[in-house]
């Protein structure tokens, strides 16, 4: 099987095609020949081995998983004998980022308690655009941001792979959904349900006087206090990335303003979830929420998908094809 390999943190550059054997699932895993893969920042972390603190799960020196690649979906080839959910033939999806990587190849051995059917209405490509995405904009819209139907929701950094997720399942919650990005995405934040979009090359949301209930950082940067006087007396504030300053403030201020007033603020971290997993796919096939792809490339084109995303400004989410 063909795969990509890395065995020093580094650049994309010192990702490698490779051929190896292919993989034999053990009794409580299902082989998974894999059709599609895709991009999320978690590949970045992997890679470089940066944030150092990331080094403590990844590997102090050198990567401990060696082929990288968190979302994959793909068709069942083989099953252990203890595997009870799925049987050879199903059509799967999943993030393998908390069970070892692994998803940049053409075929991947993992437990089946990651994995969930993949809806019949969507492409393999599609499907591998899905679940570390939209878990981490669900878990941020409904566990840590407690949605509610009718509430005023903005997505700062809508545009991009987990934005485009959340101003979808934001709306599936019933919210009324402003997406900030800039003046080429606002179409596609219209076409995904978007009720108000602010182009944040022309106007800054902190500055104007209407206020929202619930606030999702994902990408660029407002101060925390900023974020605050944006939010509704008993508004919620989730910080899920947008870099260093944004998170440093979640952590350090977030518990102090949650506990001295009614303004709930922090940060999230995205945990795979099997049955969040299957909520998801019950969104896509309610047809509530469609991925967005921005590109694909092709497994031996990893790097250079890396280096796309890299940039910070894809459309959507960028899928790899085996
Ligand atoms: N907390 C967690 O567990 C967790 C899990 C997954 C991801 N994350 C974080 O979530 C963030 C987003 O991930 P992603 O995969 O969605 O990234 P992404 O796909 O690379 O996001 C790119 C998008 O961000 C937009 N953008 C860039 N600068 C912006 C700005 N100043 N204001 C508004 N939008 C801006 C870009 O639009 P333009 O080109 O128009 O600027 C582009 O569409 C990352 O910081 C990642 O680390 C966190």
């Amino acid at each position: 099987m063909k795969a990509i390999f890395y065995d020093r943190y580094g650049p994309p550059e010192v990702l490698k095609l490779i051929e190896m054997e292919k993989l034999i699932p053990k009794d409580n895993q299902v082989l998974v020949k894999i059709h599609a893969s895709s991009v999320n920042y978690g590949n970045l972390v992997l890679l470089k081995g940066e944030p150092y603190l990331a080094r403590l799960a990844f590997g102090l020196l050198k990567p401990k998983y060696t082929i990288p690649g968190g979302d994959v979906a793909g068709r069942i080839e083989a099953v252990g004998k203890d595997v009870k959910q799925f049987q050879v033939g199903d059509d799967v999806f999943g993030d393998l980022s908390g069970c070892g990587w692994g998803g940049f190849a053409e075929y991947v051995a993992v437990p089946e308690n990651v994995l969930a059917l993949k809806p019949a209405c969507i492409s393999f490509e599609e499907a591998a655009a899905v679940p570390m995405a939209a878990v981490t904009a669900l878990q941020a819209l409904r566990d840590k941001g407690q949605i509610k139907s009718g509430q005023k929701v903005l997505i700062n950094g809508a545009s991009g792979g987990v934005g485009t997720f959340a101003v979808q399942i934001a709306k599936s919650f019933g919210a009324e959904v402003t997406g900030v990005c800039s003046t080429r995405n606002s179409d596609i934040l219209r076409s995904i349900g978007a009720d108000h979009v602010i182009d944040y090359t022309k106007e800054d949301f902190t500055q104007k006087t209407q206020s929202f209930d619930l606030i999702l950082a994902v990408n660029g940067y407002h101060p925390i206090s900023a974020y605050k006087r944006a939010l509704n007396p008993h508004g919620r504030y989730v910080m899920v990335g947008g870099g260093g300053a944004q998170l440093t403030e979640a952590i350090i201020q977030g518990p102090y303003i949650s506990l001295t007033g009614n303004k709930k603020m922090g940060n999230m971290l995205q945990r795979a979830n099997q049955n969040d997993l299957v909520f998801i796919k019950e969104l896509l096939e309610a047809g509530k929420v469609k991925p967005v792809i921005d590109r694909s490339y092709k497994l031996s084109d990893v790097p250079e998908a890396l280096r796309y995303f890299e940039e910070g400004h894809a459309q959507g989410k960028i899928v790899i094809t085996m």
